[in-house]
């Protein structure tokens, strides 16, 4: 038995898995954030500090094991919030050394990265995966559980950072992204045009924070005093229409050049209902199959970690024996194989 820990951001959570069947998946969010628009690091941590022992406690009980029942602890790593991947991975050492068990260090990336192979065992190398959060806009060519390249990343905004900030703009509360969604479904995708940066400049890199500053002077003019809010769903289907067009055709375009059978999203941003209905769409015009995780391996959870973790150690036993792994919060490197 594997216990797995993710704390990167502001999910303290906690997922048993039995070769590579989820036997529990406990997420806890830390809602009080909304509240100051967005995540405040060091309320995070300690957030995470207080929470982690219950979410631990209650992932082997749900998964009806004890603590001597587990064989092997993975931990989120990086990147993320220096101060609440440290509560993570020191409970985890501490847990580790505890139990004499190995550790497995995950990226948080690698992570949303195979968890379409976690949702559905018959997704074969290569492919193609989306990685849309909060923090990041990457897209991916997988060769294998160690072999990926990084085919392009935003150059500013990640596309749930555009959502937050276009939300935040229109007067929503924080994350955006699910009030945005859940507005727009209400609203015509084709009432305001707003700008696709680099669509089509040849290249699979993304630009978002055009799109924010293009709403903002589209409100200023357009409503400088209040947004009526009869428009709010219109403006809301339009702007994730902006953010879906460009997702979409990156992607699907990468898949076709590298001749890949699938498509896999993951990240906060695939559990958008638009980008998930179109993805599938122009996939299946294709002849592409697209997976998209169920929602709570989409959002940030600890059985993805734990997924990665079961292969690297199936691969390469003997090197995680070792505690003196480091955290680090920064992104991803450009390139990587
Ligand atoms: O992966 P995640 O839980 O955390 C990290 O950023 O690592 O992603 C959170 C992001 C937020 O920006 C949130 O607004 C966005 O995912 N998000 C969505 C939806 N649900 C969450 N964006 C668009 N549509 C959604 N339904
Ligand atoms: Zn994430």
């Amino acid at each position: 038995m594997l216990l797995a820990i993710e704390s990167s951001c502001d999910e303290t959570s906690a997922a048993v898995l039995d070769s590579s069947l989820v036997l529990s998946n406990i997420i806890s969010s830390q809602l009080f954030h909304s509240k100051h628009g967005g995540v405040i690091p060091e309320l995070a941590s300690r957030a995470h500090l207080l929470s982690i022992s219950a979410v631990v406690r209650e992932a082997l009980e749900t998964a009806k094991i004890n603590e001597n029942d587990i064989d092997a602890i993975a931990v989120t790593t990086e990147p993320g919030l220096i101060g609440s991947l440290l509560v993570g991975s020191n409970f985890a050492k501490g847990f580790a050394l505890r139990l004499g068990v190995p550790i497995v260090p995950v990226h948080h990336i690698e992570g949303h990265l195979y968890s379409g192979c976690l949702e559905d065992s018959s997704v074969e190398f290569p492919f193609v995966a989306l990685v849309v959060s909060g923090g990041h806009t990457s897209l991916f060519l997988v060769q294998s559980y160690r072999e990926y390249e990084v085919l392009g990343s935003t150059r500013d905004d990640a596309a749930g950072e555009a959502f937050d900030k276009v939300a935040k703009l229109l007067g929503l509360g924080y994350p955006g992204g699910p009030l945005i969604d859940s507005l727009a479904k209400q609203g015509n995708p084709n009432a305001y045009i707003f700008p696709r940066s680099m669509l089509h400049d040849g290249t699979y890199n993304f630009s978002f924070s055009g799109l924010k500053t293009s709403v903002r002077y589209f409100l200023q003019k357009t409503f400088p005093n209040e947004i009526p809010d009869e428009i709010l769903p219109d403006i809301c289907a339009s702007v994730q229409q902006a953010i879906t067009d460009v997702l979409v055709a990156k992607t699907i375009r990468s898949a076709i050049e590298f001749k890949v059978k699938t498509i896999t999203i993951a990240g906060g941003v695939s559990a958008n209902s638009r980008l998930r209905q179109d993805m599938n769409q122009k996939a299946i015009e294709h002849g592409i199959r697209m997976v998209a995780p169920r929602m709570t391996y989409c959002l940030d959870n600890a059985a993805m970690i734990g997924f990665l973790a079961k292969k690297k150690l199936a691969e390469y036993p003997q090197e995680y024996s070792k505690l003196d792994f480091k955290v680090r919060s920064a992104a991803l490197r450009a390139k990587r194989t």
